[in-house]
């Protein structure tokens, strides 16, 4: 397993260019089992969860190719298999949005539930609802749903105790496309991700009002036809480096960055002493030597995204004063709080929240990642503490980001991979 090792205290400086979202090109890569002809995606990033996702369209049929300008190419060769196995779902759920487009496209499905992950339980209820109110019928046994029908389309909520459901909203989405009649999806998701394969589906002939918003409806159509897409550029992505600006007190360039999609996450900056520059070119902050402490709630967009919860946690412990962090998407998702503890931290958690109380240094420590967020706040942890911070399993890291020792190391970082470690 790699580990990365950072010698910290370094501000970071210079311009680094954001990847394609991973959280839009899963739920696109999976639609492109609704599509006949060639699919041609720009943009997707190059990293673990991608490549499972590419795995996982191989096993269904699909003839994938990865070209050297970053694209992907996807024909549908073979419609005859349905089955999404255990062995692809269990380490990555985005896997179960093949659900939708296999029952719109091919009648049935057979996919194994993703069961829990580090971030809590992580139910698939809302998925099925939406799914059984477009007249598919579900059985579970060995771990798998079976699902069959033919879909038509209707009325469906899809919030539930923690807000509205990304990739629920994606399974149903998808499902409606090729679904007869309309449908109508209240409550949805409207994430920029879902708004980008919203965008995606109607390239290739969807029919879709009220993208971007809570209400989706979609009017079914006979087929979908390929397209070309380019992906939108990820947003969690360019929150870690800035973050990582913020608690290094540097002076950080995130081009191609889009501001449009990171209100709450420019808000923050701001009120964390930061100062930052918008322009279509992409984002720029530069951090204060300690950044002050900002109260910090993850909501549904356009709230605090929950996947920027933990970097910008790691950047709060350096802040001069009490912080609050409150996660109401995850409320177990706290864990890299003994870790950052581990190297100097003082973070208390108490229920859903985290208090921070900043401190006025960090010091690099043997730390350990346990899910991809939480181990990127390390790293981001490690960049700003004095002394060497060695993040071990690093594979959750690279589940998210494409490359990123390269990108820390173009703003100045001292970071590197350890092989095998
Ligand atoms: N939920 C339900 N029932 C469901 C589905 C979800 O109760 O059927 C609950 C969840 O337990 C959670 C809340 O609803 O409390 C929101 O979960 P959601 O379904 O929106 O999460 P997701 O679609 O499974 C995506 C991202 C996550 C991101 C969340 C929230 C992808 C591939 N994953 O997950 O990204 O944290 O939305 O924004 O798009 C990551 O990239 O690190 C990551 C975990």
């Amino acid at each position: 397993m790699d580990a990365i090792v950072v010698d910290g205290g370094v501000p970071l400086q210079g311009n680094v260019s954001v990847s394609g979202a991973k959280n839009a090109a899963l739920p696109i890569l999976a639609a492109a089992l609704l599509v006949e002809g060639e699919v041609v995606l720009e943009e997707v990033p190059d990293l673990r969860d991608i490549r499972t996702m590419i795995q996982l369209l191989q096993e269904l049929g699909c003839a994938v190719e990865r070209h050297a300008d970053r694209s992907v190419s996807v024909v549908v060769e073979d419609e005859t298999r349905s089955e999404a196995p255990y062995d692809i779902v269990k380490q990555m759920r985005a896997g179960f949005c093949v659900l939708g487009p296999l029952l719109a496209r091919r009648g049935r499905a057979r996919v194994s539930m993703p069961g829990g992950c580090n971030l809590g339980v992580r139910p698939v209820d809302l998925h099925l609802k939406g799914l059984r109110a477009l007249g598919a019928r579900f059985d579970l046994s060995g771990g798998f749903i079976s699902a069959e029908g033919r879909l038509r389309g209707d009325e469906v909520f899809l919030s539930g105790a923690f807000g509205s459901t990304v990739l629920g909203t994606a399974n149903v989405l998808m499902a409606a496309t090729l679904a007869e009649g309309r449908t109508v999806i209240e409550g949805s998701a409207c994430e920029p991700e879902i708004a980008d394969l919203a965008g995606f589906l109607v390239a290739c002939g969807a029919k879709i009002t009220g993208i971007g918003s809570h209400r989706l409806e979609i009017e079914g159509v006979p087929r979908l036809t390929g397209s070309r897409w380019r992906i939108i550029p990820d947003r969690m992505e360019a929150g870690t480096f800035l973050a990582a600006a913020a608690a290094t007190g540097g002076d950080v360039t995130v081009a191609g960055a889009r501001a449009t999609d990171m209100g709450a996450v420019v808000e923050t900056l701001r009120a964390m002493g930061c100062s930052v520059e918008r322009s279509a070119a992409g984002i720029r902050v530069v951090g204060e030597r300690r950044p002050v402490p900002v109260d910090v709630t993850t909501l549904p967009y356009p709230g605090f995204p929950t996947d920027l919860q933990a970097p910008f946690s790691a950047a709060l412990t350096l802040a001069s004063g009490i912080s609050v962090v409150t996660e109401k998407i995850y409320p177990e998702r706290f864990m890299h709080v003994p870790e950052l503890n581990r190297m100097g931290a003082q973070i208390r958690k108490q229920g859903p929240s985290q208090i921070i109380h900043g401190v006025d240094d960090l010091h690099g420590a043997e730390v350990m990642a346990s899910d991809l967020r939480g181990g990127a706040s390390l790293i981001v942890g490690g960049l700003a503490a004095s002394g060497q911070t060695t993040v071990h399993r690093v594979y959750h890291v690279d589940r998210g980001y494409d490359g990123i020792e390269d990108k820390f190391s173009s703003l100045g970082a001292r970071i590197r991979r350890i092989e095998g470690a």
